[in-house]
């Protein structure tokens, strides 16, 4: 499986120019599994949850359609992160589309600080493997930080994990590695770079997108700054095995029995 990274900077509100950048950022690539950024065809820091619909679109709409049909024409999965809107409500999701033309949405679990402002908390975020496409599971930037949100992917099947984010705080991608050890999966975190500021916010984004193997090795990694496209290949079998040693595994040796939920 070719697996990997575009690291970029959208620009605010610029919707269609951002999805244009993205497929000339990919018009070399084919037969590969990429993923985006969190919210990348809209940029980040938004003023208000008002600016945040006007600027959002169905799973049916313009962007998504865009991507699916390059996934399609070009044998990719693309993973990217949209403001999705629903109704009256938003959410930060992402889209999975594939070359058969499927298009799967997750909405994002854990929302990081003013996005709980801007964004609705999603009610049944979906922590499953996505079915039929070689046991890929998404969660988006924040989700990180709950263990148990990379545990419920893997738990369910989950071998690879597409994670776009826009993160701010430096732990991630070292805190990753150990998300990676303690299910035996393959990740690929794909973080944007630049700064963004609107009306007294300005957030600056770390970059170092990376690929980790299911020993938390670095596969790839992007610098701090500037765009970047990296594909690795990986064997997502190797993520199969859950064998520690002869007696030890690393699902069925849980205790759920003893563990606190609340
Ligand atoms: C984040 O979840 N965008 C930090």
């Amino acid at each position: 499986m070719r697996l990997g990274f575009l690291q970029m900077q959208p620009r605010f509100g610029e919707v269609d120019r951002n999805v244009d950048h993205i497929e000339n950022a990919l018009r070399r690539v084919r037969h590969a599994t990429i993923v985006l950024p969190e919210l990348v065809t809209t940029g980040y820091v938004f003023e208000s949850r008002r600016e945040a619909w006007d600027l959002a679109e169905t799973r049916r709409g313009r962007s998504v359609q865009r991507l699916r049909d390059l996934a399609r024409s070009r044998d990719l999965t693309l993973c990217f992160g949209f403001a999705e809107r629903d109704g009256e409500r938003v959410y930060n999701s992402a889209a999975t589309v594939t070359p058969q033309g499927r298009v799967h949405v997750y909405r994002k679990a854990h929302l990081f600080d003013r996005e709980k402002v801007t964004f609705d908390r999603a009610e049944k975020p979906v922590l499953r493997a996505i079915r039929g496409e070689t046991r890929l599971g998404v969660m988006i930037c924040f989700d990180w930080i709950f263990p148990e949100t990379c545990r419920s992917l893997a738990l369910s099947g989950a071998r690879v994990i597409l994670h776009p984010s826009n993160l701010v705080m430096p732990w991630c991608q070292q805190a990753m590695t150990t998300r990676t050890l303690e299910n035996a999966v393959f990740a690929v975190t794909c973080n944007r770079v630049g700064t963004e500021s609107r009306r007294g916010i300005s957030l600056r984004f770390t970059g170092r997108s990376q690929v980790l193997d299911t020993k938390g090795r670095v596969l790839a990694r992007a610098g701090v700054r500037g765009e970047s496209l990296q594909i690795v290949n990986i064997d997502p079998e190797e993520a199969a095995n859950k064998k520690i040693n002869t007696r030890n595994h690393l699902l069925r040796d849980r205790r759920p029995d003893v563990y606190r939920t609340r």
